[in-house]
This record gives structure tokens, sequence and C-alpha cells, in this order.
């Protein structure tokens, strides 16, 4: 299994570099194919079906141990995790309020499309809220260097009063236009959003998630990989009560998929991004699930937990093979 992940990784590197892609590796582990409608994909070469996921101890009605559920605030929410996550925790009875965070103002009438036809529309109208930002006004309003202007008091109340954060903002340096473009979307807006949940949730937050990527590190060559390990170590030195870093490998990031990807998902398939969504949303309500995914002996420093692609399909949609 192991030597097949290997050739997986190579393969896509090999791809994204024929491809000129300085984000080598948007990838590691792998799988393909619609997520959490039924379809089908492929992980490791081996072809699973997509089945209704339900946490253990959660009903339709949710579990009796948290009537009231929690706060989650989500930057990047309309990304192909981002809306993922919207999704499934506006259908998780364990949270009661969901802020997603868009670049744009998103009347009601355009959630479906935005978010996906997965969106529970009836809870979306009593759950939801899309706050637009300005990420370039707040990065400066946090800007560790010359910290200038203020935040807008909605923006401000947006980030009040949450239990969970996920930030699920990314972008690329060819969809940036530049190295330092993409740092700013990637590096400085991660920091800025935990700055901010920090700042204004200081009292209530308990989990932030970040989506991050397999082989980021802040010692790595590739920029994107090294960008993605700088902004890791930059929330975890924010001291967050548990924080849990998703490392997928190559997404089948479905309708939103790149040519690349595409391509990268014919040769070694790529993980759902509904998958990614699922094990987000039940890792940040239900940590004792999250636990399980982890083999015995696996080290992560006080607090901090890693999730490779098969942590979140262990504690997300559970593929039954065909
Ligand atoms: N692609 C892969 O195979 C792969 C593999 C491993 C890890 N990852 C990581 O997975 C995470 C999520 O990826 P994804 O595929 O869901 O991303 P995505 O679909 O490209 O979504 C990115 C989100 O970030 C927002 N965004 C992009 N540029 C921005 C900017 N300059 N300022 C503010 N917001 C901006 C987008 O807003 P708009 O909707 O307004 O554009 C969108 O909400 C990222 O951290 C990515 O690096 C991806």
């Amino acid at each position: 299994m192991a030597r097949v992940a290997l050739v997986c990784t190579f393969l896509f590197v090999v791809l994204c570099a024929a491809a000129g892609h300085e984000n080598g590796c948007e990838a590691a582990g792998c799988s393909s194919g619609a997520a959490g409608d039924g379809g089908y994909f492929h992980y490791l070469g081996e072809r699973h079906a997509t089945v209704p996921f339900i946490p253990a101890g959660v009903t339709a009605a949710g579990p009796a141990t948290r009537s009231k559920g929690g706060s989650l605030i989500v930057a990047g929410a309309t990304g192909a995790i981002g809306r993922e996550v919207v999704c499934a925790a506006v259908a998780n009875a364990n949270i009661r309020r969901v802020v997603a965070l868009s670049r744009r103002p998103i009347p009601a009438s355009e959630w479906r499309s935005v978010f996906g036809a997965g969106l529970d529309e009836t809870a979306a109208a009593t759950k939801l809220t899309v706050q637009a930002v300005d990420w370039n006004r707040m990065n400066l309003y946090y800007s560790p260097t010359s910290p200038a202007g203020r935040l807008d008091a909605a923006v401000q109340a947006a980030f009040q009063g949450h239990d969970y954060a996920a930030m699920c903002m990314a972008t690329t340096k060819k969809d940036a236009g530049s190295a330092e473009a993409f740092r700013l979307c990637d590096l400085l807006y991660v920091e800025a959003f935990g700055k901010a949940v920090m700042a204004e949730s200081r009292g209530s937050i308990q989990h932030f998630v970040q989506i991050s990527s397999a082989g980021a590190s802040s010692t790595s060559w590739f920029l994107y990989l090294k960008t993605k390990g700088e902004a890791d170590d930059a929330i975890a030195a924010m001291g967050f009560p548990r924080l849990t870093i998703l490392r997928p490998g190559l997404l089948d990031r479905g309708d939103k998929a790149r040519f690349i990807e595409k391509v990268g998902m014919c040769v070694i398939g790529g993980l759902p991004v509904a998958s990614a969504g699922a094990a987000t949303v039940l890792s940040l309500v239900d940590p004792a699930t999250q636990a399980k995914a982890f083999a015995a002996g696996a080290s992560m420093p006080p607090g901090v937990f890693f999730l490779y692609d098969s942590q979140i399909l262990a504690i997300s949609p559970k593929p039954v093979k065909k």
C-alpha cells in the first residue's frame, strides 16, 4: 500500500511539473469521481461507492448530548471543500450557527447555486449567514509589522461567539498571478483569519480546522508546500485549544477541477471534497470519533492533529467496495 501511495505521489508530481505548476505536489494519496451523491470514487487503485454518512452516535435528530449546538465560522466557504463544509455543517444537528465568509455578498436566493445542491435550504434559512469580507483590509488590520485601518463592524460581529473555525481558503500561484499574491492569500490571509478568530471568539473557540496539503512543510523547496507549511505553523503557534490540520493529497474537486487535476485524477484518482468536508465538520464537533482515525502509535504535538487521506476517509463517508 505504501508503495502504491509513493507511486501515486510520484506520478502526480510529474504531471504537475509537466503542466508547469509550481504547486507540484497538490497530491499524495488519491481517488476520483463524484462524492456525496451516491456516485463512485477511486482510492489507491480501488473502486468505491459513496454512501450517506451518519457519524457514530448521531441520529437525524442529532445527539442528545448537545441540544444547543455550536457555532462555526468558515473561511473560503465558496471553495470546493469550503462549500462541502458549509453543507455538512448546516446539516449537522450539533451545529446551530454557520457563518460563511465570502469575498462578495451572496443573497439567500443564490446559496444553492454557490454552496451546491447538497445544501439543506430549510436548515440554512435558520442557521446560515454569509458575510462578505475584504481580506486585504483584514490583513492590514492584523499585520504584524504595520497594522492599519479598522475592521468593519459587521465583519467583527461575524467573528464573535464561535466554538469552531474552519480555514478552507486558498489559491494557486497561477490563479493569483504571482508568488507574492499567492502567499498573500495562502499565508497572510490565513494568519489574519486565525488572529481574528482568536481576538473575537477568544472565550468560546474550542477547535480550529485548517485545510492544508500533503507534503506541507515550512522547509520545502516548493513555494506551494512551503507556504502551506508556514500557514500551518502560524496557526499552530496561535494556541487554539485544539487544532486539526487536514493534509489531503490530490482532491477530486468535482466541477471546480482544474485541467491538470483532471489529468491527475484519470491517472491516480483524487480524494472527494465531500469526504474532506465531512471529515472537517465531524472533527470539529466530535473529537472522539476523530481520535479513532489515528492508528496506535501516531505521534502528534499536544492538541494538534494531522489528518491525511487515510484518516480523512476513515472518519468521512464510509467507502463500500463494489
Ligand atoms: N486541489 C488539490 O488537489 C488540493 C490538494 C491538497 C490540498 N489542497 C488544499 O485544499 C484547500 C481547499 O482547496 P479548494 O480546492 O477547496 O480551493 P478552491 O476551490 O480554490 O477554493 C478556494 C476558496 O478560497 C477563496 N479565495 C481564493 N483566492 C482568494 C483570495 N485571493 N482572497 C480571498 N479568498 C480567496 C475562494 O473564493 P472565491 O469562491 O470567491 O473564488 C474560495 O472560497 C486549499 O488549502 C488547498 O491548497 C488542494
